[in-house]
């Protein structure tokens, strides 16, 4: 990679239909922040320019995918969209057994649901906020033992969403493998900034387990961005083809959660893929109490038909090299002008790291949702937080967790933005860093119970 030149990453797609976007003042925007609470995820999506809060359910679909939506076959049970997706989840991913659901956490709901039971430790390479949550609601106690390199966001390991496996290995020895009731996987790490794992970790974290007799759970919900990290840093990988190395990465696993809404190119979708035909009779069975009938689970036919040829797109070479391609353009740029960015640069998004950034702010005046709302007022670009808020707190002892990252995601939505609206994001990420020192934090004035990160208000101080 290194070298962005244009052409290498150029979009392999023209643009058919338009949005037209609304363009605001600053008088529009601090009116319209502080009516959100100074919290993007309440801002109206009317009064966004660039939207970058998230890459999940805001991708541009194919011409392909929605002549497919027109073939919907919305039948109560037995949708032929049902097993075109099934046998492109088999073909792709590898798995046999399928259980749609609505989208990622409808997954992550019933696999907790089903395999974890109270008093239970659920290791993980770092968390993730839906994930931990429903662990937690099963009775579990969520892990993390990714390697230390993920928690520094200067430190250039090329897989830092890699497990530390002797991290997972005392862990099996202080609580005994009868009190694990699987190991999560997530491929690019969300909240390390979209760190991938490597094969070779994935094969070693397959040995430990195997010989404990314990599950792998993979969170494939970016296993594609993941699959092309690994063809262009992991030796042996540079011949193999996108689609090879995404099945070999999901064969050192018993199933997946997937939130379709990412690597799949879709609006809305998610399913839970399973090896274990007693486990998934049993997921079959927990989804029509949750989601629908287990051919439908909570989606429409069209929108099964849509992940369908999704999955089919994401693993194209032109199409992962242009959507990574488009996240490292607009991370070189920001590095190039000295803002603190978290490196590498992750396969959907580009982290600022609040803490540096604003080094001024103490983490309880919440320095990463500050930048997230100054980014906004500045140009009406709406990122999200991914730092002490979307932590949350302890089910122990109720104090916040405090992560070491403190970071401001702008996430990518795939094929949806041009280079120009990447230069536009820069630059008024630039402008903000110039005017820095004036930055003051937050307090927050509401908290909800659970995921407090999309529902919490704040004031300025
Ligand atoms: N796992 C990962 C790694 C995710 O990033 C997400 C969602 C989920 C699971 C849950 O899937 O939203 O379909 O229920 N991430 C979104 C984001 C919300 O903005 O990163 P879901």
């Amino acid at each position: 990679m290194g070298k962005l030149e244009r052409r290498s990453w150029a979009e392999p797609f023209k643009i058919k239909v338009v949005e037209p976007l609304k363009m605001t003042t600053r008088e529009d925007r601090l009116k319209a922040m502080a009516e959100a609470g100074y919290n993007t995820f309440l801002l109206r999506s009317e009064d966004v320019y660039i939207d970058l809060l998230t890459d999940s359910g805001t991708n541009a679909m194919s011409d392909y995918q929605w002549a497919g939506m027109m073939l919907g076959d919305e039948a109560y049970a037995g949708s032929k969209n049902y097993y075109h997706l099934e046998e492109n989840v088999g073909k792709f991913y590898g798995y046999k057994y399928l259980v749609p659901t609505h989208q990622g956490r409808g997954a992550e709901h019933i696999i907790s649901k089903l395999l974890i039971k109270p008093g239970d430790y659920v290791p993980g390479n770092m968390y993730f906020t839906t994930t931990r949550l429903h662990q937690e609601l099963a009775g579990g106690t969520f892990v993390d033992v990714i390697i230390d390199e993920a928690h520094d966001s200067q430190n250039l390991h090329p897989f830092k969403g890699n497990i530390d496996l002797q991290k997972l290995e005392d862990l099996i020895k202080k609580v005994g493998e009868k009190k694990i009731s699987y190991v999560t996987v997530a491929a690019t790490v969300n909240m390390a900034g979209g760190q991938p794992i490597s094969m070779e970790n994935l094969r070693r974290i397959r040995a430990l387990t195997s010989k404990h007799n314990i599950k792998v759970v993979f969170d494939a919900t970016r296993a594609v961005e993941n699959a092309y990290f690994i063809k262009m840093r992991e030796k042996g990988f540079e011949q193999r083809s996108i689609a090879e190395i995404l099945k070999e990465m999901c064969s050192y696993t018993d199933g997946a959660t997937m939130s379709g809404k990412k690597d799949l190119l879709v609006n809305i979708g998610g399913f839970l893929a399973l090896n274990d035909y007693d486990v998934f009779e049993e997921a079959r069975n927990m989804v029509v109490v949750y989601e629908g009938l287990h051919t439908y689970g909570g989606l429409a036919g069209r929108d099964m038909e849509a992940m369908a040829r999704g999955i089919e797109e994401a693993v194209q070479e032109p199409h992962i090299k242009a959507r990574i391609g488009q996240v490292e353009y607009v991370g070189d740029k920001l590095q190039s002008i000295g803002v603190p960015i978290v490196l590498p640069v992750g396969g959907h998004a580009v982290f600022l790291d609040a803490k540096r950034f604003l080094p001024h702010i103490p983490q309880l005046q919440f320095p990463a949702q500050t930048l997230a709302a100054e980014l906004y007022l500045d140009s009406g670009i709406r990122s999200m937080e991914r730092g002490i808020v979307s932590a949350g707190r302890s089910k122990e002892t109720g104090d916040h967790y405090y992560p070491k990252l403190e970071l401001v995601r702008l996430t990518f939505p795939r094929r949806v933005y041009t280079q120009a609206h990447c230069d536009v994001t820069a630059e008024s990420v630039e402008a903000v860093f110039e005017n820095r020192d004036r930055i003051k934090g937050l307090k927050m004035v509401y908290e909800p119970k659970y995921l407090r990160f999309f529902q919490a208000r704040f004031e300025r101080l």
